[in-house]
């Protein structure tokens, strides 16, 4: 039985910030941002838009042709999260009007916890072949003002549905995962912004990579060359460029420029444009990946590689279905991109203090334009979400 990806999208917030505005307000070279670190970009989310109008944005472009009543499971994956105990996703299966035989929950493990969602759907599915899962990724990265990390922030949702349908891609059942206990990358309950350790934190992704692809190499005997592309969790886009280094290093391949370009570069353009988004970062990599390569890749493998601070890895493969090209949106994405309202730096700092109600007085929400679903008002400790 083929299981995988039957649907696939994404949604990012209607506002950008180039980053050139960023570095000369900040006073460092453009270069160092534009080829340094690999981002043009960062989407920026208005007041009003949070990771449940994200998702909720993204899950209905991915439900658009999918009987909703065959989702039987919506697992929402985030590390910017509304609330300590309730599931952003049960706000989003509302807005999506999902029907209520449904499991909901939520999954955290930094960047990770989406390929956590996929990999145990791809098992559920394999009990009851007849199940559909929703799975959200949905992150608004927030670094700080002034921080090293500014630079690389943004937002944005993925939404996919897993079944024994897949139109897309095929999740094959092994990979290689790797787990340690690390301080890299962390946000404590108190705070609104993340703490990291960020030179730290590259060396530790690139343990993990190594580590996850030595099990599944030593479980599966698949070498690097089986593989037609690479798709990286990418924090930045610089980093695939280091990590596909490194994977060949690890492999004695002597890579040429041209093949790395070939490998990785399809895959860094939405990327660049958008930020981390977090828990999406790779599959937001995944949708490039298929929707710039003029090359049809139809049968070809692909390596995915996910990372999650503090930290875990996993490395695993999808075999692109023949007719893929059918079912991905990419004339939508491409005008989400292009149809992004550029910010001063001004406009950026003002949405970024933006400061929601945290005493139960009734705070409505300016309107700004955040797709088809907002957060209207926060009143006494509730957040209210209205579809436009
Ligand atoms: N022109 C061109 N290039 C320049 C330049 C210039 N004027 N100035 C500097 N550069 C280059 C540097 O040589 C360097 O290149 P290499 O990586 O090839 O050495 C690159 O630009 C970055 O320069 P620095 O290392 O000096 O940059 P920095 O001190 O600002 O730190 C960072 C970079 C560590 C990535 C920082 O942005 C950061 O902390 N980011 C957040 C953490 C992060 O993304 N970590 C990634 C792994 S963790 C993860 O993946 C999980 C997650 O999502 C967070």
């Amino acid at each position: 039985m083929n299981i995988g990806i039957e649907s696939l999208s994404f949604f990012t917030s209607r506002y950008v910030l180039d980053l050139r505005t960023m570095a000369k307000a900040r006073g460092v070279d453009a270069e160092k941002v534009v080829n340094g670190i690999g981002q043009e970009k960062m989407s920026v989310p208005p007041p009003g838009e949070d990771v449940i109008t994200l998702a909720a944005n993204a899950g209905h472009q991915a439900l658009a042709s999918i009987d909703t009543d065959s989702i039987e499971m919506v697992m929402f994956a985030t590390e910017s999260a509304t609330d300590q105990s309730k599931a952003g996703g049960i706000y989003v299966h509302n807005l999506l009007k999902l029907k209520p035989y449904c499991r909901v929950i939520e999954l955290k493990q930094a960047c990770y916890s989406g390929t956590a969602g996929l990999l145990l759907a791809r098992d559920m599915i394999q009990q009851h072949p007849e199940r559909k899962v929703l799975i959200l990724m949905s992150d608004i990265a927030r670094y700080g003002l002034n921080s090293a990390g500014e630079i690389t922030q943004g937002a944005g949702a993925i939404a996919m549905v897993v079944s024994s349908q897949p139109k897309i891609m095929t999740i094959e059942p092994d990979s290689g995962y790797y787990t340690q206990d690390v301080m890299d990358f962390w946000r404590p309950n108190y705070r609104d912004e993340a703490l990291v350790d960020g030179k730290y934190s590259v060396r530790i992704y690139l343990k993990a990579l190594t580590e996850s692809w030595n099990l599944y190499h030593q479980r599966t005997r698949i070498g690097f060359e089986q593989f037609a592309r690479f798709c990286y969790h990418l924090p930045f886009s610089r980093m695939a460029e280091k990590a596909h280094k490194h994977l060949a290093k690890i492999n004695h391949i002597d890579l040429s420029e041209n093949e790395l370009a070939t490998h990785i570069n399809d895959g860094l353009i939405y990327n660049r444009e958008i930020g981390n988004i977090y828990t999406g970062s790779l599959y937001l990599s995944l949708i490039s990946m298929l929707e710039n390569n003029p090359q049809d890749m139809s049968n070809q493998k692909v390596s995915l590689f996910s990372y999650g601070s503090g930290c875990v890895g996993e490395l695993f493969a999808g075999q692109v279905l023949p007719g893929y090209r059918n079912y991905l949106n990419s004339d939508l994405h491409q005008s989400l991109l292009e149809s992004r309202k550029e910010l001063s730096y001004p406009e950026y700092s003002d949405f970024y203090n933006f400061a929601y109600a945290e005493d139960g007085t009734t705070q409505t929400m300016p309107s700004f334009d955040t797709g088809c679903y907002r957060l209207s008002q926060i009143k006494d400790h509730k957040r209210i979400y209205e579809m436009l």
